[in-house]
């Protein structure tokens, strides 16, 4: 299939470009490099032997620039990874996450109609299930209320994708509910290039490990876990990009609208990760207990079952591979791209 990448410069667009690649796709990027460098895109370029990633700095609210990319290429899906993602930002400046997120989406969605491409991956959060009710997490768990504005992009956006999916069924949605995302690619060339004081574990631990910051702020101890520290599904990053690869099943036999999570299934708790790091690389991660950050909940992990049984994935990695990779990359780019 021809796929077109949007966000595809950043995290996990990078690592999907390289298994889109590897199972016979072909690609083009837009991107805006609000987050990223185009030297992801030269690094995925090298991984996978070609000349270059077709590439088009595009900001996804500019119906113009859209349009040129559309008229000039013939789609078969879009995998949408466009949007910005930092939660604390998104609590300060909402019309900025509202606008970027959703008018984006909105503009993105009417330049695929006006072309005739009626099939999205999009990029979902079990964010959307706010504070679960049950656990492990089905996709047929209520979705929740969400602790902030970026939350309710996700949430809404998968709304609004599902009622444009109704009202036309010529579309084909697949609403990819990503658990926490860690690892890098195995080589270490690419990986998570967070701007300034990272927000999430792992960046933060792997950026401890290399001496950029003195300790690890451990977000509360006083959770109902079995250590009292929150406790997430994290899943490797190449896994996640595989299951976008096997998503584009329900697009190639016209699924409709389609809901996957992808995890794990299994739950680590914040001082599991840091013991898995020291075991996996060998360094010391020094920590210190601090209050519960705001908007945290204790426990969320998925039940990955559906996505096994629907599109015959499942997570391959471990906690110690994810470590590992996440501080390979870490280590060769200190400072990121
Ligand atoms: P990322 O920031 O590395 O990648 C997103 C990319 O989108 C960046 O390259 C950025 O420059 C680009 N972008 C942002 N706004 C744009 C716009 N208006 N026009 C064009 N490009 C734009 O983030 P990521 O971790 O790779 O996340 C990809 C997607 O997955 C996002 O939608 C994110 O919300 C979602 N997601 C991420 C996580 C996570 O923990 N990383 C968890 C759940 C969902
Ligand atoms: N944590 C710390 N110290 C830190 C950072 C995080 O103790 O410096 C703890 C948090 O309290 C939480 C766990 O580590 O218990 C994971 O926190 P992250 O910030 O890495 O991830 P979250 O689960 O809070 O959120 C992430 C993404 C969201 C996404 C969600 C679900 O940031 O965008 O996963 O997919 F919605």
């Amino acid at each position: 299939m021809k796929i077109l990448v949007t966000g595809g410069a950043g995290f996990i667009g990078s690592h999907t470009i390289i298994e889109l690649y590897k199972a016979g796709h072909s690609v083009v990027v837009i991107d805006n490099l609000s987050n990223s460098s185009k030297v992801s895109l030269e690094r995925v370029a090298e991984l996978v032997n070609v000349d270059a990633v077709p590439f088009y700095q595009v900001d996804i609210r500019d119906r113009a620039g859209l349009d040129k990319v559309f008229t000039e290429h013939c789609f078969d899906a879009v995998i949408h990874f466009a949007g910005l993602k930092a939660v604390g930002e998104s609590v300060s400046k909402p019309w900025e996450y509202y606008d970027n997120n959703i008018t984006g989406t909105l503009t993105l969605l009417d330049v695929m109609r006006q072309h005739g491409c009626k099939n999205i991956i999009f990029s979902s959060s079990a964010t959307v299930y706010g504070d679960p009710v049950t656990i492990p997490i089905t996709e047929e768990c209520p979705k929740g209320s969400c602790t902030n504005p970026y939350g309710w992009t996700k949430s809404m956006l998968e709304q609004i994708l599902s009622d444009i999916q109704k009202a036309d069924p010529e579309w084909n949605v697949v609403l990819l509910r990503y658990f926490n995302p860690i690892g890098a690619h195995p080589s270490g060339r690419i990986g998570e290039n967070p701007n300034g004081i990272p927000n999430n574990l792992m960046p933060y631990i792997t950026q401890v490990a290399v001496g950029k910051r003195p300790e690890l702020g451990v977000f509360g101890n006083d959770y109902d876990t079995p250590d009292g520290t929150g406790v997430r599904d994290y899943i490797h990053v190449v896994d996640l990009a595989n299951g976008h690869v096997k998503a584009l099943a329900d697009i190639e036999r016209h699924n409709g609208l389609s809901i996957y999570n992808l995890g794990t299934g299994h739950g680590y708790s914040v001082l599991d990760v840091v013991k898995a790091f020291e075991k996996a690389t060998g360094m010391k991660v020094p920590y210190r207990i601090q209050p519960r950050r705001p908007g945290d909940i204790a426990t969320c992990y998925s039940d990955p079952a559906k996505a096994a049984r629907q599109l015959g994935w499942s997570a391959q990695y471990d906690i110690e591979d994810m470590c590992r990779d996440s501080w390979n990359w870490q280590k060769q780019n200190p400072n990121g791209f």
